[in-house]
């Protein structure tokens, strides 16, 4: 079987860890792209990484480069171009400078790489994903953006925590944008297939959810200077391997609603299917009227941020 081309499009904390899961999971070869400014640190993490496939015994070919044209026919496109929050910033202080950067990195996958798949986690990832589909003119099914993953893990981790029972056994699904409007559904949190709601409080369950909410904060401000990256990552290359091994995986993401759950035109975390065609499906189900309310809160939260796009 040939191998897939796995690009990588900005090589910094969250790009790293992309690069060394792909290659340890052997998903294909990484192109790991950067700008001209950071070609040194690239090109650097690549030869490192390269250097570990030996003791692993996986034979992932790892470059480096700041060229465009490298990122020619790459099956995958993981974006995580921009810049980090700094402790104080929400994700949406990124806009700006976020949306000039994915203009141009959009721009270079529509040259160089028209038929890939594209994972988006630049932030706000709602508005960066829906700029780079406008920009790009890519098809619905081939752009999505990592959020749900994420915050699932996130709320996963913490019951986790709470019960102390295993992370394996936890099932969880959150919805809506990547902010603090999110939406954790408690109802169909199950621990070992038992509703959470059964085996936690109520008011531990409340406060799992905000912890859930505001997950990507906690760590803003323990970190000082950036955002996470390990977590990110890991959910990232989940959605990637789906696509690639087509393995039709329910995972949150921010998929183009039209139609689903009351929503059209949008870029939000719904539960998508994702195969070799990518997102294959949008799994519409009746949520509670409580659910559908704090979902359309969070849609005017995401409609906000992606009309100062101005796309
Ligand atoms: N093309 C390619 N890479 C770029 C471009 C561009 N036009 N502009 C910036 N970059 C690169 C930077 O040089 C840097 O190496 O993007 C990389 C971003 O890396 P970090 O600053 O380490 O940020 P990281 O923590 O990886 O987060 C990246 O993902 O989760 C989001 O909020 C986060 O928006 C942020 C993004």
């Amino acid at each position: 079987m040939k191998r897939s081309k796995i690009t990588l499009i900005g090589g910094g904390q969250i790009g790293g860890n992309l690069a060394l899961l792909a290659a340890q999971k052997e998903l294909g070869d990484i192109v790991i792209y950067d700008i001209p400014n950071a070609e040194g640190m690239i090109k650097g993490k690549a030869l490192d990484i390269s250097q570990l496939c030996p003791l692993d015994g996986f034979d992932s070919s790892i470059t480096g480069s700041s060229d465009p044209e490298d990122i020619k026919n790459s099956d995958v496109v993981i974006i995580t171009a921009g810049v980090p929050r700094k402790p104080g910033m929400n994700r949406e202080d990124l806009l700006d400078i976020n949306i000039k950067i994915i203009t141009d990195v959009a721009n270079n996958v529509k040259k160089f790489a028209p038929n890939a798949f594209v994972i988006v986690l630049s932030n706000p990832i709602d508005a960066i994903v829906y700029s780079f589909f406008k920009v790009s003119g890519f098809k619905k099914n081939k752009v999505v953006g990592m959020a749900g993953v994420l915050d699932s893990t996130r709320f996963k981790t913490f019951l986790a925590m709470e019960t102390g029972y295993s992370v394996q056994d936890v099932n969880c699904m959150v919805l809506g944008g990547h902010g603090d409007t999110m939406v954790p559904i408690t109802r169909l949190a199950t621990i070992g297939g038992i509703p959470a709601e059964e085996l936690i409080s109520k008011k531990k369950l409340d406060a799992i959810v905000d912890r859930t909410r505001f997950g990507g904060g906690e760590l803003v401000k323990l970190f000082g200077n950036g955002s996470a990256y390990y977590a990110p990552a890991a959910s990232a290359i989940e959605m990637a391997e789906s696509f690639i091994k087509d393995k039709k995986r329910v995972l949150p993401c921010a998929a183009l609603c039209e139609g689903e759950f009351n929503i059209k035109g949008f870029f939000i975390g719904v539960p998508a299917v994702i195969g070799c065609n990518g997102v294959e499906k949008i799994l519409d189900f009746k949520l509670l009227d409580n659910e559908q309310k704090q979902l359309n809160l969070t849609l005017d939260a995401v409609k906000e941020t992606v009309r100062e796009t101005k796309l």
